[in-house]
């Protein structure tokens, strides 16, 4: 959560920051602001997104020729969105201004000593509190800005990006990280900062990522990088392998219309080189060193949150079908306060589009030092996440921006069938032919999600029937349960109607008492082994007038009789079809939030990537 973007260079600085801050507004759009050095250091803020910034600039930029600046989008944690909590905060007698991304735990007692010792506040945020203790430090110590960072830095908790500009040393930018994420990217004779390589890889594709507990000093055109105890560190400078077009809508309206769109591709690219059913191949290098402890689990736990923990359902499902090895799908934010049971030898696999979710990254390192095995199944290459996990699996999905995650849930799901069938196949628990049928089944699904997209403009129309609707019901049964929560989610967040997922045959445990003829009531009802009773429970919400859109198997007869609407998808293997049956209900949210009137690529109140617990 909040984006971060920093240069220093030969370049005007105001124009690639606000383009990185436009580029990184998914992580957050409460407030924009920006600090620009040129003579003096200057700071710019205005509550909303970076556009109510640049239009609270107007057209009078006098401060073009700065070449070294920095800016923040904000996710507000810590003081309600406006002008003075919005980022840069000054110190005292503003001579440095702070970005920070993340939460200082210990910032009221921080601000309490402080302020007896003559600071004044003027925002509600951790993040100015962080500033004024570097200057406190400075002051005190007559030390230097780079030795003031480090001291503070060991007196914080809590989860920090940061990046630290001062009036004093116009070519000097100090940024820290700890549990929050940045980038370095190194042009010539030029540096970027950034929270990812979005804002950065039109102008450089060579980026160090920056360690927890690491501070990186760039000055009069040198990087360097230490740790908090001062000790020099190398950096480990790798190459960007970003298209720039991925980032862009690509005549799309929205993120999240080219997301869905490009789905029959982004699955296709999570499995490319990995998966060959002619040959029944099925290779995930990142792997095979640790293929035999999955193999040889006693037990598999699952984190994530959000979406990614849908996919951890539907893995669950998976998992325990073909490899017998029991599972256990946590949230990340319950499994790492509940004291859970890890044990030597136990696998967990955490889940995360982005690999940066604080949760998900605390959950995994209180597996880890309980002796488990971490696999990564992350989007974003070089992730906090995927550095910390053992072994893992990219989606490599491509970048996903739209807040209400689409094709990263696809691929995802993708991913961890291949794991799971590579298991089952070397564990002996499925067999040769079971093995060979479902990896042509995997490839054959691009081209069954290309069909399911020409569903388009008849998903547009039955979203204009239901778009005024106050309640939505999502119902499905056993692989498909997890799909009813995906597509409620889905709509709830972009759409802000209410809507609840619900294993089909719990509805007569409650929800059924909502049941009237104002509930739209959408129900998975593809063929495969609860086909009969999804159609039972089909039949107790008509009975209670329940308006019932379908998704149903192509070919579908008996469903088409009960439905008010239904839409048909491609057969496939039961434990495929989450892949299939979501698409639909991804396009219903999507055009029923257009036809609100909502802003589907930046809902309000959320955030592409959670950094904070
Ligand atoms: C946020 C996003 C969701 C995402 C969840 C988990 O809530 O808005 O789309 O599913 O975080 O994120 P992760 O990056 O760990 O998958």
């Amino acid at each position: 959560m909040c984006g971060i973007v920093g240069y220093v260079g030969h370049r005007e600085a105001y124009s690639i920051i606000i383009k990185g801050l436009k580029r990184l507004e998914y992580r957050g759009y409460d407030s924009a602001g920006i600090a620009l050095l040129n003579g003096n250091l200057n700071v710019y803020k205005k509550k909303g997104k970076v556009s109510d910034l640049e239009e609270f600039l107007g057209e009078d930029k006098h401060f073009l020729n700065s070449t070294i600046g920095m800016g923040h989008t904000r996710w507000a944690t810590h003081g309600e969105p406006n002008d003075v909590n919005a980022h840069p905060h000054y110190s005292s007698n503003k001579d440095l201004a702070i970005i920070h991304n993340g939460i200082i735990e210990n910032y009221s007692s921080l601000k309490m000593d402080l302020t007896l010792r003559g600071h004044v506040f003027l925002s509600d945020t951790d993040s100015e509190v962080f500033i004024h203790l570097i200057d406190d430090i400075r002051i005190n110590n007559n030390c230097s800005l780079e030795e003031a960072v480090r001291v503070a830095l060991s007196q914080v908790v809590g989860a920090y990006a940061i990046v630290i500009i001062a009036k004093d040393t116009p070519n000097q930018l100090i940024a820290a990280r700890k549990g929050s994420p940045l980038v370095i990217g190194l042009g010539k004779n030029e540096f970027f900062i950034a929270s990812d390589a979005s804002p950065i890889i039109e102008y450089t594709n060579e980026v160090v990522y920056l360690n927890d507990q690491e501070v990186a000093i760039i000055k009069d055109n040198l990087l360097t990088i230490k740790n908090i105890e001062d000790v020099q560190m190398t950096p480990y400078i790798q190459k960007l392998e970003l298209e720039l077009e991925a980032i862009e809508k690509g005549g799309y309206e929205h993120f999240m219309l080219k997301e869905i769109m490009e789905q029959p591709k982004s699955i296709l690219d999570c499995m490319r080189g990995r998966v060959d059913s002619v040959r029944g191949h099925l290779v995930l290098g990142g792997l095979n060193e640790y293929l035999y402890k999955l193999i040889n689990a006693e037990r598999i736990m699952i984190v994530a949150c959000g979406t990614s923990w849908h996919a951890g359902l539907v893995a669950e499902y998976i998992f325990e079908e073909f490899t017998r090895i029991p599972v256990e799908v946590d949230y990340a934010s319950e499994f790492r306060y509940r004291n859970p049971v890890v044990r030597e030898g136990d696998v967990l696999i955490a889940i995360s589009q982005s690999g940066e979710t604080a949760d998900t990254l605390a959950a995994i390192e209180l597996a880890k030092s309980k002796g488990a095995v971490i696999i990564g199944v992350c989007n974003v290459v070089g992730s906090s996440i995927a550095r910390a996990s053992h072994a893992g699996a990219y989606l490599h999905a491509g970048p996903e921006i739209g807040v209400a995650s689409t094709k990263a849930f696809t691929a995802q799901v993708t991913v961890l069938t291949m794991i799971a069938l590579q298991v089952a196949h070397k564990k002996g628990s499925i067999s040769d032919h079971l093995f060979r049928i479902l990896l042509a089944e995997i490839e054959s699904i691009p081209d069954k999600v290309s069909t399911v997209l020409k569903l388009n403009e008849k998903i547009k129309y039955i979203s204009s029937i239901y778009k005024d609707a106050k309640n939505v019901l999502y119902l499905g049964r056993g692989y498909n349960f997890p799909v009813a929560l995906e597509g409620a989610l889905k709509l709830k967040e972009i759409s802000y109607i209410h809507a609840e997922g619900y294993p089909a045959a719990e509805m007569k445990h409650g929800p059924i008492a909502l049941i009237d003829k104002e509930m739209p009531v959408v129900v998975i009802a593809t063929k495969d082994s609860s086909y009969e009773k999804v159609v039972s429970n089909i039949q107790e919400v008509r009975a209670r007038k329940g308006q019932v859109i379908a998704i149903v198997t192509e070919g579908d007869t008996q469903v088409a009789k009960m439905a008010d609407y239904t839409l048909e998808v491609p057969a496939t293997h039961e434990a495929l079809m989450p892949i299939v049956a979501v698409v639909p209900l991804q396009l219903l949210s999507y055009h029923i939030s257009v036809m609100r009137g909502c802003n589907v690529d930046q809902p309000r109140n959320l955030a592409k990537s959670v950094t904070v617990e």
